[in-house]
């Protein structure tokens, strides 16, 4: 229904409004008495064979909402209540900022790809906290954590460690955001000596301790991503998220030079699926892994936890799948499961990756 009903208005209506809309509709939805009720008919079954025990958490299931789906957490409860095992809430930013020009988010829906070139709007630290701070939502929640685009470089690590701190109690996990392509020399903090200064930072102020991720950028070389994750392990971080959206457009038939930004979706699914195994290969099963990047089916989330990933998320795919995606998805998890016979879900974890 949403496909062929629902999709077609939204998609009359420009994308960066439509998202707005949708998020307005869910929170209205989760203010009104009976309204989470209402949206849990769209989850999926849950089932203790689905859940999957990472950073000290049990995930009810391995999906969550990715970051930028819900930037200023104004619907946690409602993704929540619509299947999502985590939401993670930003990337946030210190300081309130408006992030770039309009237009900046541009469907491709032929490639089933979005992209977007935002850069980093926030409501800030401070509004967003007051959001999470105090609630208790029926799911886990994630912050990712950004700087903004007037703080320098060399002043990076402070900006992490303010959103952080004012954050942290409303989270169960934090992730350092130094791969999105659309703050001007953010993915220059993948070095080794940066990301190592940056999650030492937090590391200093992370008592009592919550799990520190890094999430990556696709488009790292090989020499990069050693540094990258290097650096990220001497600062002590606790896991991955592989990956963030991508620049390179070789995959698309047509390139869209005029718009500028990443590229999410189906075209960047091969390639984050393999960085997933190149990540797991180096750092091995102990270091969990979060996989992104075009997933939108529960094949492609046997696929993604077969390569490495403890647990997965989605933004593209629930663009163009709507609401019953994630339930839809945790059903054929489910058959998977009972098909193959297996005790959980994450016992896949790694099988393809040796
Ligand atoms: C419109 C849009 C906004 C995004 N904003 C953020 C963000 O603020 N922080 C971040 O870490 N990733 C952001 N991402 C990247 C996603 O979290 C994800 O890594 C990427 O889109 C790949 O997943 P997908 O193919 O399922 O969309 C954004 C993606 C899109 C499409």
């Amino acid at each position: 229904m949403y496909r062929s009903l629902v999709y077609p208005i939204l998609a009359r209506i420009e994308p960066e409004r439509a998202h707005g809309l949708a998020l307005k509709s869910l929170r209205a939805a989760q203010a009104t008495p009976g309204g989470l009720v209402l949206l849990r008919c769209f989850a999926g079954p849950r089932d203790p064979r689905l859940e999957v025990k990472a950073f000290g958490q049990t995930f009810a299931n391995p999906v969550g909402a990715a970051a930028g789906m819900d930037k200023n957490a104004d619907a946690v409860g409602a993704l929540l209540a619509l299947g999502f095992g985590h939401v993670e809430v930003g990337t946030v930013t210190p300081r309130p900022q408006p992030g770039n020009n309009r237009p900046r988010v541009w469907r491709l829906p032929e490639a089933a790809a979005l992209l977007n070139a935002l850069g980093f709007p926030s409501k800030g630290a401070a509004a967003v906290a007051k959001r999470l701070d105090g609630k208790r939502f029926k799911g886990i929640v994630g912050i990712n954590l950004g700087k903004n685009k007037d703080t320098p470089p060399e002043k990076a690590a402070e900006d992490y460690v303010a959103v952080f701190e004012k954050l942290r109690d409303g989270a169960k996990y934090a992730v350092v955001n130094v791969s999105s392509p659309n703050t001007p020399g953010l993915r220059a903090l993948q070095s080794r000596s940066a990301l190592a200064g940056i999650v030492k930072a937090l590391a200093a102020v992370n008592t009592p301790k919550l799990p520190i991720l890094v999430k990556l950028s696709p488009d790292l070389d090989e020499a990069q991503l050693d540094e990258a994750l290097a650096g990220s392990m001497d600062g002590g971080a606790s896991g991955f998220i592989v990956s963030n959206t991508t620049l390179d457009r070789s995959s698309l038939a047509e390139k869209f030079p005029e718009r500028p930004g990443g590229l999410s979706g189906a075209p960047l699914k091969a390639r984050a699926l393999k960085l997933v195994g190149d990540v797991r290969r180096r750092l091995g099963a102990a270091v969990p892994i979060i996989g992104v990047g075009g997933i939108a089916t529960a094949g492609d989330v046997i696929d993604r936890m077969k390569a490495g990933a403890t647990l997965v998320q989605v933004y593209t795919g629930f663009v163009y799948g709507g609401p019953g995606l994630i339930g839809q998805i945790a059903r054929g998890l489910l058959e998977f499961v009972e098909r193959e016979k297996l005790a959980s879900i994450a016992d896949i974890v790694g099988s393809a990756t040796p």
